[in-house]
């Protein structure tokens, strides 16, 4: 089959101006849970989803990457880059993730912190789209969550000069080698170019697919008062 002719309708549901939070993150949270939930749809799905979970050891378990998201940011001549990175937390302040200070997303957000969130989660037929502004987490934040990383990984963010050349895999590998004789135990300390950040929403859609592509979508811009406006938006 060809691109083209690959398609899909969306029916599973509608999203109502009386289904919304007054506040975004809330309705985000909402979404959130479900989408992590989503698997276990549908009882007999449900049951054997569950049986075959519980022989892999797997119970509970959310689908693969529910929080990966596409984040985008722009240089200051506002040239995109998008890529994906993983949410590992979001509060009132907006939403967290992690990463090299250095690498070319962390060198775009210094030089403009407008960027972009986009959420997709195909089993619901969902789309979130957040827009704001991105500032660097309290230093002892991000401490606190590298600590809680398996080592692996905390050695790996010691190892990877993200987004800069490298030679060849040998190069890194000798890199690991290097620096996990260098930290023998769990005592890996944070570097000083990694840590979180956290992106301040001013705008957030919510997107629900309906059949012949009429899709619900709905829009929270922040007012300067700093109370939400919610708008439907055309498809
Ligand atoms: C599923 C998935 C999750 C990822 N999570 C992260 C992450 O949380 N932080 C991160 O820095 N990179 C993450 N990456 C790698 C980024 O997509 C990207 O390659 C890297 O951050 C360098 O991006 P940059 O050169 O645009 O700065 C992830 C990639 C995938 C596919």
């Amino acid at each position: 089959m060809g691109i083209a002719q690959l398609r899909r309708e969306y029916n599973l549901t509608g999203l109502r101006r009386r289904d919304l939070e007054t506040d975004p993150i809330r309705q985000f949270q909402a979404w959130f849970e479900q989408a992590s939930d989503s698997r276990r749809s549908g009882r007999f799905q449900k049951f054997f989803v569950n049986l075959y979970k519980s022989f892999l050891g797997l119970a509970g378990a959310a689908p693969i990457d529910v929080n990966a998201m596409t984040l985008a940011t722009a240089d200051k001549e506002g040239r995109p880059s998008a890529r994906i990175v993983l949410l590992k937390g979001v509060d009132e302040r907006g939403f967290v993730f992690y990463t090299n200070y250095d690498s070319r997303k962390g060198h775009e957000l210094t030089e403009n912190p407008q960027a972009a969130l986009v959420f997709y989660w195909p089993a619901l037929e969902r789309q979130v789209c957040i827009a704001g502004e991105v500032s660097k987490l309290p230093r002892a934040e991000s401490e606190a969550y590298f600590r809680s990383r398996p080592r692996g990984a905390r050695i790996g963010a010691w190892a990877s000069k993200q987004s800069d050349v490298l030679p060849d895999r040998a190069a890194l590998e000798e890199t690991w080698r290097k620096l996990e004789t260098q930290y023998p135990g769990d005592d890996v300390p944070i570097p000083p170019y990694w840590g979180g950040y956290v992106l301040t929403p001013n705008r957030i859609e919510f997107w629900q697919g309906r059949p012949n592509r009429l899709h619900d979508r709905f829009r929270y811009s922040k007012s300067p008062d700093g109370t939400w406006q919610i708008e439907r938006l055309s498809p």
